[in-house]
């Protein structure tokens, strides 16, 4: 399968002037896959947000290359396209939304690509049904909860039909409840088949993704899957990071009953261990 965004050899430096520079990422190579769901973790100014910026193209290396669908990010003419292919909700809602009107909103990208007006009915309906914002379409955003707008915000980037979406910390700012609306919508499109890539400090949220890649001063210092990253426990604290608290939960029961197992990151795994020991010890029991 080709990816669908490749890096090569990236390096990247925030030229400040003449004589100040900031080295930020320092050669980077990995590829993402079509259809793969995948959390970026390190901590506050490892070089996260400035390697999101790559992936469409927001920033461009200062060395290597950036592919995104085999165009390359530094070639101008296809600059569009790849902002087409991927798109980007980030922090803040407020600073990601335009219009007064919850529709109107969801409309603006489209209208900048000429989407035609039938077509664009059609693309709002659909975004903001993903989403679970539909009857909220005639509102004020600035009406909306964090949660909403952030779903509104995220609408307007589902609507240009992206095949990669990259969330850069777009549920920090959320409360617990606005931030599950979040995830629930990533997780959907997602199984639509979308590419997701999501930054996040919250390993509970990085648990649930099929790839975890850790960047510690602008490397790439881990990358695999969820259980294998999370094994590594004493890695992540000396990186600042930590393992999500289901597992920290299931090394301390592990530690007082050998038979459970320690190696558990999501929620749903720990209520099933929960049900297997009980029933296993009411058994020893009798
Ligand atoms: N526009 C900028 N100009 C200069 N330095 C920057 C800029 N943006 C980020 N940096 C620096 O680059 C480093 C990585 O920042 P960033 O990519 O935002 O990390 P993260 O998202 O992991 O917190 C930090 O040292 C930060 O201060
Ligand atoms: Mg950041």
């Amino acid at each position: 399968m080709e990816p669908i965004i490749a890096l090569e050899d990236v390096s990247f430096t925030y030229k400040i002037n003449e004589d100040s520079s900031v080295p930020v990422l320092k050669n980077v190579s990995f590829s993402i896959y079509p259809g793969e769901y995948v959390a970026i973790i390190g901590h506050n100014g490892s070089g996260k947000s400035t390697l999101s910026k790559h992936f469409n193209g927001l920033l461009t290396p200062s060395s290597g290359d950036v592919w995104v669908q085999g165009h390359n990010t530094k070639d101008e003419s296809k600059k569009l396209d790849i902002r087409k292919t991927v798109g980007m909700v980030f922090q803040h809602p407020d600073n990601q939304i335009v219009a007064t009107i919850v529709e109107e909103d969801v409309a603006f990208g489209l209208e900048n690509i000429g989407v035609p007006r039938a077509e664009m009915k059609h693309r709002i309906d659909e975004a903001l049904e993903v989403v679970k914002m539909s009857e909220f379409r005639k509102r004020p955003p600035h009406h909306l909860s964090g949660g909403q707008k952030q779903r509104v915000a995220i609408a307007g980037v589902l609507a240009m039909q992206p095949d990669c979406i990259v969330f850069d910390e777009s549920t920090s700012m959320l409360d617990t409840f606005g931030r599950n609306e979040v995830l629930q919508a990533i997780r959907k499109m997602n199984k639509m088949g979308m590419t997701i890539i999501t930054v996040t400090h919250r390993m509970s949220e990085a648990a649930e993704a099929g790839r975890i890649i850790v960047v510690e001063d602008g490397k790439i210092v881990m990358d695999g899957n969820p259980r294998e990253i999370f094994k590594h426990k004493q890695v992540l604290m000396d990186l600042q990071l930590d393992v999500p608290a289901v597992s920290q939960m299931a090394d301390i029961v592990h530690s007082q009953i050998p038979m459970f197992s320690k190696e558990l990151i999501q929620e749903d795994e720990l209520i099933n261990e929960v049900n297997r020991v009980s029933k296993a010890r009411s058994g020893e029991m009798v």
